[in-house]
């Protein structure tokens, strides 16, 4: 495609957000491209690696403790996108803290290390270890907790549709968090979600992520029941983009917070159309999953400027 002329920046270079130099602004979204340890040696033409011009991996979230995730079937494919109902399936905080963390440290991984717990206080508890535990590491670029994950807290409910509960969370993670970026990432299944992003911006984030997965159901016909064991799942891709642009444009122009959009991205225009609203940066999730160059090649294409 050929770029337009409102667009001057090279998404390869650094910039700033909050207290932290990020290498770039198109980055991967958490769950879609695991933790980010996998698939450096796959090839492909014209990139050494699918980590090649990505700004920041953001990990598959880490809860306090090791989850199982939900029942199979948990992923399903529609004509327009993906429903899942993982289940926040990882490996656990401490075994995060402890092999997977140094490891990308070790393989120069830009990251973001996505948490998501039950209560405020956990927050700042894993926050505050994970800051001990990476004194000195120059890779890990911040933290973005998820507060928007529509298919663990009980009866499909997100956590994190309350603005005082976004800002309480916030508030206890920012606390240990002097240096490095921290993002909320924002559940799309509210009707104000320019509120819960005004409440995490009083309380200290550096930007809001924006959009999480929503709430669908796909029906099984031969047996007429939902597929999904757990009924709901989140949905995601291309179908979501457009409600991802308009959750990102209400945020902007009513909430005084930067804003990293994710939400049906596949390849360059879909980006532009973030940062045409005025996004700081971009996540790539499905598609990347699909194809994980989905990113580097974004990347390559918005660079030619
Ligand atoms: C299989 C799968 C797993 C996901 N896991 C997480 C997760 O652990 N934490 C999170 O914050 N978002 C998770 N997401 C949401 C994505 O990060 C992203 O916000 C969402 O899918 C919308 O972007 P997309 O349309 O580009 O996929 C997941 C999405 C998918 C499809």
């Amino acid at each position: 495609m050929s770029l337009p002329g409102w667009w001057t920046i090279d998404p390869t270079e650094p910039f700033t957000l909050g207290p932290r130099q990020f290498p770039g602004r198109i980055w991967t979204a958490s769950g879609c491209f695991a933790y980010g340890l996998t698939g450096h040696e796959m090839k492909a033409e014209g990139f050494s690696s699918p980590y090649q011009g990505v700004g920041a991996v953001v990990t598959k979230t880490v809860t306090p403790q090791a989850r199982p995730g939900n029942p199979m079937p948990r992923l399903v494919e529609t004509n327009e996108g993906a429903l899942n109902s993982i289940g926040l399936e990882n490996v656990g905080f401490e075994e995060f803290l402890a092999k997977t963390l140094p490891a990308l440290e070790e393989m120069g991984v830009p990251t973001v290390v996505s948490l998501a717990a039950t209560r405020p206080e956990e927050f700042g508890d894993m926050v505050s270890r994970l800051h001990q535990a990476a004194v000195g590491f120059v890779h890990w670029h911040g933290v973005e907790i998820n507060l928007s994950c529509p298919n663990v807290a009980e009866g499909g409910h997100d956590f994190g549709r309350d603005p005082d509960t976004v800002a309480a969370c916030v508030r206890a993670a920012r606390e240990y968090l002097p240096d490095r970026a921290l993002l909320a990432k924002l559940t799309p299944n509210v009707t104000d979600i320019s509120g819960l992003a005004t409440a995490a911006a009083a309380a200290g984030v550096d930007a809001v992520s924006a959009i999480n997965t929503v709430v669908g159901l796909e029906v099984d016909l031969k047996s007429g029941r939902p597929v999904l064991p757990r009924r709901f799942g989140g949905y995601s891709g291309p179908a979501i983009r457009p409600i991802a642009l308009a959750k990102v444009d209400e945020i902007i122009t009513r909430a005084k917070v930067p804003v990293v959009g994710v939400g049906g991205i596949g390849n360059d225009r879909d980006a532009l159309k973030f940062f045409a609203l005025g996004a700081v940066a971009v996540q790539v999730g499905t598609a990347q999953m699909r194809d994980p160059f989905t990113a580097a090649r974004i990347a390559k294409d918005l660079a030619g400027v």
